[in-house]
């Protein structure tokens, strides 16, 4: 009794908080630190408003999909409304875009999240209407990912940015991250202090060379032709393929459903494709995946998150039970589930935002990937840990996992999303 009444809290607050960041036909991420709309933000919170409101959840997605490139790219931020409290912004970017975007992307999560709105929804005519209008946006998109960040078809896609990879200061980008040169780098002031402590937030020397990557793919005129082989920056990571595999994947079946055969077919054609690839990303020394620095051709020394994601993708079962044993061996160095690093690393950093801290999104792909393989156990000790992160501490961007201790911005939207997730079986 006493705990359904406190779920019910926890899933009221969870709406008001999708509420208070609602902008009408898109959601910030928070108010403050994020006044905009971020792409993997849109898709994975559209799955929380799906308990609320079907219509809604569905505008999130095609409203993000509207400021989709010509060359198929869908666009990491979208500034829908000018604030100065965030940098860099437009005049940064300077894409050139009726409505400003940022000029690099994020993890595709949309082929996973169109197909979740699309099986679970109770109005079956809106479903079939507003999927019917964004699978042909996704499928551009996925071919964009193939064409311009695997231009040399090795059925893995690199980022070319950490911001790409939606885990921004990743002990995985530290290699990387020193290589790119700095010497032409414009006077900047960051924004991102004045709304959270800056012992959680990525280092100055880490920014300078986010903002000197930009100011170098602006140089180039953003023209996604050019600035894989240009960008000094080159990464294969494990975690943001398997999104895509797995989003290819999901798309196939969606189209099957729609009776789109040819966006099934090219889209099981992918996912089998990237499947095959994924396989030499894995490390037995680590037993995980790890990263693949395509600018120096050498596998990144860093067990992190990113390796564990590919739960998600149809990965075969072998590679599923041994990811499900590394995060039984995780969870013994932290007091909750999943860090995005491992604590017996000496780079791990429990409260600085990608090495160290939980991220309740990771948490969700993770268990919805060992739902679909049977790791039953796994997943509700992964649910469990994530609703205890909430009761402890609120909606925090990020926990530490050792203390629980709420890091990084407050009222966050895609951590409220995925409480809603994780508290559906009890409602
Ligand atoms: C941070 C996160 C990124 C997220 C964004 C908005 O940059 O690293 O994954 O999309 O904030 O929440």
């Amino acid at each position: 009794m006493n705990t359904n009444n406190a779920q019910k809290t926890m899933y009221e607050r969870a709406v008001e908080i999708l509420d208070l960041n609602d902008r009408g036909n898109y959601t910030v991420p928070t108010s403050g630190l994020y006044p905009f709309q971020w792409n993997w933000d849109s898709c994975l919170v559209s799955i929380g408003q799906q308990h609320v409101n079907e219509a809604r959840a569905w505008t999130e997605m095609q409203t993000l999909f509207q400021h989709q490139w010509d060359d198929g790219m869908v666009p990491h931020i979208v500034f829908h409304e000018l604030d100065d409290g965030y940098f860099p912004g437009p005049d940064v970017w300077a894409t050139g875009r009726p409505v400003p975007t940022t000029g690099i992307t994020q993890p595709p999560v949309a082929g996973f999240a169109a197909l979740k709105l699309f099986e679970r929804a109770k109005d079956s005519s809106l479903a079939r209407q507003r999927a019917s209008t964004l699978i042909a946006g996704i499928d551009r998109w996925h071919e964009w990912f193939y064409a311009h960040r695997d231009p040399h078809n090795t059925g893995l896609v690199a980022i070319i940015h950490p911001w790409e990879s939606g885990r921004d200061n990743s002990i995985d980008w530290d290699a990387a991250l020193d290589r790119v040169p700095i010497d032409g780098l414009q006077p900047y002031q960051r924004r991102d202090l004045q709304h959270a402590d800056a012992a959680h937030r990525p280092t100055g020397a880490q920014y300078d060379r986010f903002v000197s990557l930009v100011q170098l793919f602006r140089s180039l005129g953003w023209d996604n032709s050019q600035l894989h082989d240009a960008s000094p920056f080159k990464v294969v990571d494990p975690g943001f393929n398997a999104i895509l595999i797995r989003s290819c994947s999901d798309l196939a079946k969606l189209a099957d459903l729609l009776g789109e055969d040819e966006i099934a077919e090219r889209n099981r054609t992918r996912a089998a494709a990237g499947l095959s690839a994924l396989e030499s990303l894995w490390s037995e020394a680590a037993n995980q995946y790890v990263c693949f620095d395509r600018a120096v051709n050498a596998f990144v020394d860093s067990a992190s998150v990113g390796g564990l994601i590919p739960a998600l993708a149809p990965i075969p079962a072998h590679r599923s039970a041994s990811l499900a044993s590394r995060i039984n061996t995780l969870s013994k160095s932290t007091g909750y589930l999943i860090p995005s690093h491992e604590a017996t690393d000496s780079r791990y950093d429990p409260k600085r935002y990608w090495r160290g801290p939980i991220w309740l999104i990771v948490n969700y792909l993770i268990a919805d990937g060992f739902r679909v393989s049977g790791h039953d156990d796994l997943v509700q000790r992964i649910e469990a840990s994530s609703l205890e992160l909430i009761a402890q501490s609120g909606f925090a961007e990020y926990y530490d996992p050792d203390s629980a201790e709420p890091c990084g911005g407050s009222t966050f939207t895609w951590t409220a999303a995925m409480v809603m997730e994780f508290l559906r079986n009890e409602r």
